[in-house]
């Protein structure tokens, strides 16, 4: 019998998990506190299954893929011989907490609790359950099925056991798993993402720069490389003899500019200005259409990642 994973919510980011695990041969339970929600994710599940099919992202049909994917009568029902549960609920601490308080209570203690909270570290929600040690953040980007980093962050009383376990079950569901040695807010992608915005929205604020060209630099410059390497492989080949060449010669560089750049403070002035800039670019009606977009051009990158070298 496959192994069974357990999707408690399904919104956007329990639909997308419960389609990694389903495609990766997993059998997967998905529970949500809304029943219209539960009811309404049929029809959303096919047309991404059907995306990915039609992008060649599944080794197998679209049917098969969707028909390992049920829903479950209560979060009891879904726990039941799950080895790893994945929580996609609502983002506040009292709502983690209450629903791991929960899940604790019910799940087999060998069962794995994971949390893809995009913010909040794993011992804010778990220190006081009897559980703590099979409990952890495993964060993920949006669609996980396209996008397969998983930031494992776990509290200092995880055991090491339940980590290791669950960078498996994520290496196995075909994901690409990091591991935090300390827990930090916000975990690694969203501070890195936040380092990036910080300074560009430093950079349109002072008007060096307009939003349109503000992206280009990502989109036609650094989100190329960066798109099968990091900035630190980055610079490694940027200097012939490597790291600290690089860093003996653009080093200071980098140090004084640093000092430039001050923490942003997402000023509604200059929020508004970008909203006008980006509407005339992309009318709010066509956000959704857009978006749409995005993601059939993710597929087409996954598509050629796929083809290529390590
Ligand atoms: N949206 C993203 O880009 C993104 C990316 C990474 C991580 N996350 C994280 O994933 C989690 C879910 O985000 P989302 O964007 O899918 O939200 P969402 O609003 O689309 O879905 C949340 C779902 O949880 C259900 N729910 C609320 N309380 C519940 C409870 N007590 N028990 C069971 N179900 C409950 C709701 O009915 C809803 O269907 C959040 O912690 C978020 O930070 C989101």
């Amino acid at each position: 019998m496959s192994e069974k994973i357990a999707v408690i919510g399904a919104g956007l980011i329990g639909r997308a998990w419960a389609i990694v695990f389903a495609r990766a041969g997993f059998e997967v339970a998905l529970w949500d506190a809304v029943p219209q929600a539960l009811q309404g994710c049929r029809q959303l599940l096919q047309d991404n299954v059907g995306d990915l099919a039609a992008h060649g992202l599944i080794d197998e049909a679209a049917e098969v893929v969707l028909a390992r994917i049920r829903t479950a009568d209560s979060l009891a029902d879904a726990l039941q011989d799950a080895i790893l549960v994945q929580e996609n609920v609502k983002e506040t601490v009292e709502v983690k907490r209450e629903i791991f308080a929960e899940m604790d209570r019910l799940a087999d203690p060998k069962t794995i609790l994971t949390s893809s909270t995009s913010w909040i570290p794993t011992s804010e929600f778990s220190e006081h359950l009897p559980g703590r040690d099979r409990i952890l953040v495993a964060h993920p980007v949006n669609p996980p099925y396209l996008v397969p980093l998983v930031e494992l962050a776990p509290a200092p009383w995880t055991s090491k056991a339940t980590v290791e376990r669950a960078h498996d079950i994520y290496t196995r569901a075909g994901q690409s798993p990091v591991l935090l040695n300390k827990e930090i807010t916000g975990f690694l992608l969203n501070r890195i993402q936040g380092a990036v915005l910080n300074e560009a929205l430093n950079l349109y604020e002072n008007g060096y720069a307009s939003a349109a060209d503000l992206d280009k630099v990502l989109k036609d410059g650094l989100g190329l490389r960066w798109s099968f390497m990091g900035p630190f492989e980055t610079i490694d080949l940027n200097a012939p003899e490597g790291v600290l060449d690089y860093a003996r010669r653009y080093g200071h560089t980098y140090r004084d500019v640093a000092k430039t750049q001050p923490p942003n403070e997402w000023k509604s002035e200059t929020l508004e200005r970008l909203e006008r800039e980006r509407r005339e670019e992309l009318p709010a009606e066509k956000l959704g259409d857009r978006a749409r977009w995005r993601d059939n051009r993710l597929m087409g990158l996954i598509a050629h990642k796929r083809n290529q070298e390590k």
